[in-house]
């Protein structure tokens, strides 16, 4: 079965999910598409050149029109944090290049599946829920899928597990104001403080999780990888390929993905980071997780955080 993705923008993040792609079986074909059409040709040309060990994939630097019934689109396109900078000092800018873009995809890919990418990511996926006119459904941000791999990373590291069994996520916006609903934080059926209170009796040498370390340990890990080595890549890359898996699967799954808010823990009118029910046919809907009033009222200011921010946005 054909299956078409598009990425929009062959920078590092683009070109990074482009070949993470390129190492599945997922797509039959991959088209992207730059503005700096030589950059887009040289990533597809460096990419191509490593497929003689997999089953024939097509890979094409293009333009919209060769991103034509696209079953996904991934939106990368935009300016990256450069060392020091918020995602928030991009917003204008990327929403600016957004704008430009949208019309030109949508026409060419209505029925597409869009990923959200480009940073901000609440605020973009929200201007292109806005002005594309598509289904909201079609339109998931990547959101804090990546925090929370960031999160069962650390906390894989701190509890001595596989990350495999670690089901915490990270909530509301993929930036500052993001959280953790420890609540809703388990190792397997075991909520995360009994764990270590278990590994701690089997004489395992576990110590209470900080959380506010864990937190901040989230927030700025995009921030010290850009400050170390310039860019982000591998994670978000690695998260976004596995958001398409979960997209093309034949049954649905449950990510932290942005999406708009329509009345849940009552927040409406803003995209943020909840547990969403995708897949094949896009977001199916939010699961109201139990949180406490602590947590909850972290959403809402993470909500309140992101409307200001939209309130000063040219859309
Ligand atoms: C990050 O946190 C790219 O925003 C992304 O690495």
């Amino acid at each position: 079965m054909s299956r078409k993705i598009t990425i929009i923008g062959a920078g590092s993040v683009g070109s990074t999910i482009a070949y993470s792609l390129s190492q599945e079986e997922l797509a039959s074909e991959i088209v992207m598409i730059d503005i700096n059409k030589d950059k887009a040709e040289g990533e597809v040309m460096d990419i191509e050149q490593g497929t003689c060990f997999r089953e024939s994939i097509s890979i094409i630097a293009g333009d919209y029109p060769d991103a034509k019934d696209s079953d996904i689109v991934i939106i990368t396109s935009g300016i990256a944090r450069k060392p020091g900078q918020t995602r928030i000092d991009l917003a204008q800018t990327n929403v600016n290049i957004l704008k430009s873009i949208t019309p030109q995809i949508v026409k060419e890919a209505p029925n597409a599946l869009y990923v959200i990418v480009s940073n901000p990511v609440d605020i973009m996926t929200y201007v292109f829920t806005k002005i594309s006119g598509l289904p909201e459904r079609q339109i998931i941000g990547s959101g804090t899928i990546l925090d929370t791999a960031r999160l069962r990373c650390g906390l894989s590291e701190q509890l001595q597990v596989a990350q495999k069994n670690i089901h915490a996520y990270v909530f509301g916006e993929h930036g500052d104001t993001s959280f953790i609903p420890w609540t809703g934080a388990y190792v397997s059926g075991v909520h995360v403080d009994e764990y270590v209170e278990a590994a701690q009796r089997m004489g395992k040498d576990v110590k209470p999780i900080n959380k506010d370390a864990m937190i901040e340990y989230v927030r700025k890990s995009g921030g010290v990888v850009i400050a170390k080595k310039g860019a982000t890549f591998y994670a978000v890359s690695r998260s976004v390929c596995q958001l398409c898996k979960t997209l093309m699967a034949s049954s649905e799954s449950v990510v932290t993905v942005s999406s708009m808010m329509h009345g849940e823990y009552g927040i409406e009118d803003v995209c943020l980071s909840t547990l969403t029910l995708v897949g094949p046919e896009g977001i199916s809907g939010k699961l109201p997780m139990r949180m406490n009033k602590g947590e909850t009222e972290k959403l809402k200011a993470s909500a309140d955080a992101l409307k200001a921010v939209i309130a000063q946005i040219d859309l």
